[in-house]
């Protein structure tokens, strides 16, 4: 890796998961979410599956700099401590791998000038990013980022359908790299829901007959979901 001329050093750290202690629910939500949380928490990828994820991001947004940022996964405690080191590079760390990709965003943003946005709003206006070893320095000691919430949602029930119907994978992964850099971990995945259903409805003994007509074509699942309509430009869903 080739030394940089600035010494730049960025410290993102985001508790998303480890705040919620502080979040004012009330006990009984407290407890139910944070028995989720500890559930979630055990089905993270490891460290260096996440910070190898976080450079995807990165690889795809800005091929250019894949070597000028350092990614690392850390714990509360240790993103506690900024202790002052001399990096060659923008040093980020989170306690997710979307804390990351948010810190790279937000360094792009306030210290570079840049923008990613959808396409039809002005998409990734990158150009004002400096050549790799120009990258403007943080303070020594770090920048230090907090989530005001632990959750960031996104999208509705029916984007699904009338958005992404038709999207295939070049699309998603488009947009789910714009979801991590925007600090988005918590989007809705109705994803199988017909599966579900079907199952469920196996189990009252209905059959593939009855069921035949009964769901909602691909670009009305979220209408059918709702029940607001039934079998429309359906598709027969094989035995999923
Ligand atoms: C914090 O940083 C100091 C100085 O580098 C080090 O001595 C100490 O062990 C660190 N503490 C934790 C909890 O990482
Ligand atoms: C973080 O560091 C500050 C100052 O070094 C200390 O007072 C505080 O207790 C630490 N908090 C955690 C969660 O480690
Ligand atoms: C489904 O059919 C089986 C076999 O006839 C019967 O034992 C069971 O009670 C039925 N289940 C429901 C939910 O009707």
């Amino acid at each position: 890796m080739k030394p940089y001329k600035n010494s730049t050093r960025l410290l993102i750290t985001t508790f998303s998961l480890l705040l919620l202690s502080l979040c004012p629910f009330s006990i009984g939500e407290s407890e139910a979410i944070e028995s989720l949380s500890t559930r979630l928490e055990t089905k993270k990828p490891s460290p260096t599956e996440q910070e190898k994820a976080a450079k995807g991001v990165l690889q795809r947004l800005l091929p250019t700099h894949l070597s000028s940022f350092e990614f690392k996964i850390i714990t509360k405690v240790i993103a506690n401590n900024t202790s002052i080191s001399c990096f060659f590079f923008v040093w980020i760390k989170g306690t997710t791998a979307v804390d990351i990709t948010s810190g790279l965003h937000w360094y792009l943003k306030y210290w570079c000038g840049a923008h990613v946005s959808w396409d039809k709003t002005g998409g990734a206006q990158l150009g004002s990013i400096p050549k790799p070893g120009s990258l403007p320095p943080v303070k020594n000691e770090g920048v230090k980022i907090q989530r005001p919430v632990p959750w960031n949602y996104y999208q509705n029930v029916v984007t699904s359908s009338y958005s992404y119907v038709w999207w295939d994978w070049s699309r998603w992964e488009k947009e789910i790299d714009w979801m991590a850099l925007q600090g988005i971990n918590l989007p809705l995945a109705f994803t199988g829901q017909e599966s579900i259903w079907q199952k469920v409805f196996t189990e009252y003994n209905m059959t593939k007959q009855d069921l035949s007509g009964f769901f909602g074509g691909p670009a009305f699942l979220a209408w059918a979901r709702m029940g607001n309509l039934h079998g429309c430009a359906y598709l027969f869903f094989p035995n999923l």
